[in-house]
């Protein structure tokens, strides 16, 4: 089994000061950054590109794991893995052409990653598994942060992990993103889950580094 990752969202922190809040969630003990990008179209909301990713990237040495929420992800992969992004993950439901999407992601050398939203079916992205570091299972409708979990995306995350097993895909990691804390946290992991997004319940919190060890603790019980 993969060791778990703890990945909490910049979208809940303080943009005033974001680089600061970049530094303290590294020193507070995050495994990776998760970096939502948002264009108003494929989501309701509004956040950031390129630019400000570019901004923070040389603050941190953490792995920026950068969600696109946005249509037509492909004009903005060549900015983004210019700006540093360790991994680049895509909408299944914003891509016509998603294995070709998926594989200008890795000819930039960046890892890539596939997203279904809670409505979604795993069948949609069985024909990518092989060709993706990583699937992230929508745990709420993407757009905003602190909304509540879906409980029966716990269906879809066990149902991936049966997959990764009987393909062989030992390396492929499963990653939630929505209304992750300290009780759902033990929930998915249960499921099959390994890196753990969380953004209400790091930046949401004044001491981070307690945050993260609560949702830490959480998983050994
Ligand atoms: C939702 C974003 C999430 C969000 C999670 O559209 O993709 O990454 O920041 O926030 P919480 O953990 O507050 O639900
Ligand atoms: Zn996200």
């Amino acid at each position: 089994m993969n060791d778990i990752y703890i990945a909490p969202s910049i979208l809940s922190a303080d943009f005033a000061k974001l680089g600061q809040e970049v530094v303290e969630v590294e020193r507070s003990g995050a495994d990776w950054l998760h970096v939502d990008v948002m264009d108003g179209h494929f989501v309701p909301n509004i956040t950031f590109g390129a630019l400000v990713m570019g901004a923070i990237a040389p603050l941190t040495k953490l792995p920026l794991d950068v969600h696109l929420m946005i249509e037509n992800p492909e004009r903005y992969i060549p900015d983004f893995a210019k700006a540093g992004a360790h991994l680049i993950t895509v909408h299944q439901e914003a891509c016509v052409h998603l294995h070709r999407v998926l594989h200008m992601i890795k000819e930039h050398g960046v890892k890539a990653g596939v997203a279904i939203n809670p409505a979604t079916p795993v069948s949609s992205i069985r024909e990518v598994l092989e060709d993706v570091d990583l699937v992230l299972v929508m745990t709420v409708n993407p757009g905003f942060g602190g909304q509540a979990f879906i409980p029966s995306t716990l269906r879809k995350i066990k149902e991936l992990k049966e997959l990764r097993e009987e393909l062989g895909l030992k390396n492929l990691r499963i990653e939630v993103d929505g209304g992750i804390s300290a009780a759902t946290a033990p929930l998915v992991a249960q499921a099959g889950a390994d890196v753990l997004v969380a953004g209400n319940a790091v930046f949401g919190r004044s001491d981070r580094s307690a945050a993260i060890q609560e949702i830490r603790s959480s998983l050994q019980d």
